[in-house]
């Protein structure tokens, strides 16, 4: 689907809240069972090209090689897997949009994605408006050779100084919190990056993971598996309920035109909602089959767990995942800020 035929041409005409699912998960309790639902870079800098494929193995995962400690989660064909997984869900959420933020398609030229991961927001984005030059930056180049002209790819690290200049109109980042570790630095980083009348969206989620109705207690093995990786992150020097302050240092660093909405993204088909039904039975597959990439790094070498224990407790954390009658959900919070004029 063409993102241009979704897109109004105009500032003022753009309803991100109806892009979104709602703000509220009903329980579907007609749900008591399992549902049925269910190459390389363009160009990195010649002085890191060695480096970004020199790859670290770890627990039977391939992790990025830039310097370790950065990044947790893996870079390897399943975790690529995952996150165009992820991609799906996000699109359903967004009922097919690829962003929300009121950008002004006439004066659309050049577009930044952020810790890019696979590409594939970018690839869609590129060929939904082929006059503009997408750039994807990410810390690994898992990127696929075959992608539309006006897109790019390369390998960088947001921590780092940006060295792009005032130059694009739109930068974008989705799920990138458990690799920044100074908010404050990016988004300021950001608005030097954009035009003025550009805009910024980020999309984030939080962890802990969360429960409205007390189907998952504190002692439930889904809810231990969200507090011990938020107490993981914080010793690699990760805040993964850093959006609580986005707006904060989206308005100190320049923006105006701050705007944030909040959703959720249910673990399993266990909400009222085709919409919400799809994207939980997703959603289950991408966190729940994928929990030992997402969180061995973290628990081993954050919370010095020993393998074993990792290995027995995942399985549990994995079940109340897909137990129809816990209803967690992972809080994701969305915010579109605009660099004045
Ligand atoms: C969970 S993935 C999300 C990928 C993509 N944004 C998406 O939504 O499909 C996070 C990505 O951010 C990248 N990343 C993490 N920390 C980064 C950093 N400091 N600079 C650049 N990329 C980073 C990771 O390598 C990974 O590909």
């Amino acid at each position: 689907m063409s993102e241009e035929q979704h897109q109004p041409s105009t500032v003022a005409a753009a309803t991100p809240a109806d892009h979104i699912v709602g703000e509220e998960l009903l329980v579907d309790s007609s749900t008591d069972s399992d549902s049925t639902f269910g190459d390389a870079v363009d160009s990195t800098t010649t002085s890191l090209a060695s480096s970004v494929t020199n790859y670290r193995y770890e627990h039977g995962r391939r992790y990025h090689g830039i310097e370790d400690g950065r990044y947790s989660l893996p870079n390897d064909e399943a975790e690529v897997d995952r996150l165009n997984l992820q991609h799906r869900v996000w699109e359903i959420a967004l009922n097919g949009h690829l962003y929300v933020a009121p950008i002004d398609h006439d004066s659309l030229n050049e577009v930044l994605d952020v810790g890019c991961g696979t590409g594939v927001w970018c690839i869609e984005f590129a060929d939904a408006h082929p006059g503009v030059q997408v750039l994807g930056t990410d810390l690994s180049p898992i990127q696929p050779h075959n992608v539309p002209a006006n897109c790019q790819f390369i390998v960088d690290d947001a921590n780092d100084d940006w060295v792009y200049g005032e130059r694009f109109d739109f930068i974008h980042t989705r799920t990138l919190l458990l690799g920044v570790k100074d908010w404050k630095k990016v988004m300021k980083q950001a608005f030097d990056s954009l035009k003025p009348g550009g805009w910024i969206e980020l999309h984030e989620f939080h962890i802990p993971i969360a429960c409205d109705d007390g189907s998952a207690g504190p002692d439930s093995a889904a809810m231990k598996w969200g507090n011990s990786m938020y107490e993981g992150f914080q010793k690699f020097g990760v805040d993964s309920m850093a959006t609580a302050k986005f707006r904060e240092y989206l308005a100190e660093a320049g923006f105006g035109d701050i705007r944030e909405t909040h959703t959720k993204f249910p673990l399993g088909p266990w909400p009222r909602g085709d919409k919400e039904k799809a994207m939980g039975a997703l959603f289950q597959k991408d966190i729940g089959d994928n929990l030992h990439g997402l969180s061995v790094k973290t628990l081993t070498q954050g919370l010095g767990w020993s393998t074993e224990e990792v290995e027995s407790f995942l399985p549990q954390a994995k079940a109340d995942m897909y137990n129809p009658q816990i209803h967690t959900y992972f809080p994701i919070d969305i915010f579109w800020a605009r660099k004045p004029r």
